[in-house]
C-alpha cells in the first residue's frame, strides 16, 4: 500500500520538503509520496483530522503551526515536549504522535563540521524558538553555550531552560564580550539575515577558522556569513539543517535509514 506524507504550513509554496522526500522514496523504490498543503491557522484542527482520515502516515509541520498543533495531538515525544513545538507528526496505531527534529537535525548537520564535546565553546545568537531547539539538542554534549540576545530577559529564560536540561550555559551582552573571539563556533538563529540589512554588530576579532553557522539558506550567504567569510571564518548555511530535520523525520516515520545523499542532491539541485 502506498504511504502518504505531507508538510502543512502557511505559506507553503516555497517548501523544499516534497522535493527532498520524494527523491528519497525514488532512490529506495519505496511506494510513498509526499505533498505540500497550505493550511491557514483557523483550519488547522480540521486539516489534522482530514490528514488522519485520509490515511496519511505522517506529516511535517512548519510556520505558523508548530506550537498551535499541540492541542490536536495525542502524545508528544520528549524532544517535542521540551521544545514546546512540533515539526513532525506520526500516525501510530491511530494515535497522533508529535515529535521535533529541528534541534537534532541541526546537531547532525553541525557534526559534519565539528566534533561536539566538553570544552567546546559555542555562541548562540538569538533566544527564540529556533535557538531553543538547537540549545536543547546541544545541551547533552557537554558543550559550553553562550547566549547573546537583543532582549536579555528572553536570553535569561533560555539560559534557565538549558540548565534544567543539564547543559552548561551563560549569557553575554548582545554582540559583545570575549566569547565571540574565543568561540569554536558561532550560530546565528535570528531572522536578521532575511532582511538584507547588515548585522547590528561586528564579528571583528573573531578567530580565523572559527565555524560560523547561519540557520538561513536563502539568501545562500547572508550578510552575516559574508562578513564572517571576509574575516577568514569557515561558513555554513542552514541548508543541511533542513536536510537533516527531514532525514530525522523520515527515520522517525519509517524506522529505517534515510538515503541522505539522494535527499541532499535533490535539495541542492532544487536551489541551483
Ligand atoms: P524563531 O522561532 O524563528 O527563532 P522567534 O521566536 O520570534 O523566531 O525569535 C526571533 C529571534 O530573533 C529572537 O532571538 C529575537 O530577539 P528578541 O528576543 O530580542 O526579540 C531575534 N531578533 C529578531 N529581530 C531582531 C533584530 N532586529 N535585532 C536583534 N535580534 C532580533
Amino acid at each position: 500500500m502506498v504511504k502518504h506524507f505531507a508538510v502543512i504550513g502557511c505559506p507553503i509554496a516555497h517548501s523544499l520538503s516534497p522535493v527532498m522526500h520524494n527523491a528519497g522514496y525514488k532512490a529506495l523504490d519505496l511506494a510513498a509520496d509526499y505533498q505540500k498543503f497550505q493550511v491557514s491557522p483557523e483550519d488547522l484542527g480540521e486539516a489534522v483530522l482530514g490528514l488522519k482520515a485520509l490515511g496519511f502516515s505522517g506529516w511535517n509541520v512548519t510556520v505558523p503551526h508548530k506550537e498551535a498543533i499541540l492541542p490536536f495531538l495525542d502524545e508528544l515525544t520528549e524532544e517535542a515536549r521540551r521544545a514546546g513545538a512540533v515539526n513532525t507528526v506520526k500516525v501510530h496505531k491511530g494515535r497522533l504522535i508529535g515529535h521535533n527534529t529541528d534541534g537534532s537535525g541541526f546537531v547532525r548537520s553541525l557534526q559534519e563540521h565539528m566534533e561536539l564535546g566538553e570544552g567546546k565553546k559555542i555562541v548562540l545568537l538569538g533566544a527564540g524558538g529556533a535557538a531553543k531547539g538547537i540549545a536543547m539538542a546541544l545541551a547533552p554534549f557537554g558543550v559550553q553555550l553562550c547566549i547573546m540576545n537583543r532582549t536579555p530577559e528572553r536570553g535569561a529564560e533560555l539560559l534557565e531552560k538549558i540548565r534544567e536540561w543539564g547543559g552548561q550555559a551563560r549569557q553575554e551582552v548582545w554582540g559583545r564580550g570575549e566569547w565571540l573571539t574565543q568561540a569554536d563556533c558561532v550560530i546565528q538563529t535570528t531572522s536578521l539575515g532575511l532582511k538584507k540589512e547588515d548585522y547590528p554588530f561586528s564579528l571583528e576579532g573573531i578567530h580565523p577558522g572559527t565555524l560560523v553557522v547561519d540557520i538561513i539558506f536563502n539568501p545562500w550567504e547572508t550578510p552575516f556569513l559574508q562578513s564572517a567569510k571576509v574575516l577568514g571564518c569557515k561558513i555554513v548555511n542552514g541548508m543541511d539543517m533542513l536536510l537533516y530535520q527531514g532525514v530525522n523525520a523520515w527515520e522517525f516515520w519509517l524506522e529505517d535509514k534515510a538515503p541522505v545523499d539522494a535527499m541532499r542532491k535533490a535539495l541542492y539541485q532544487a536551489l541551483a
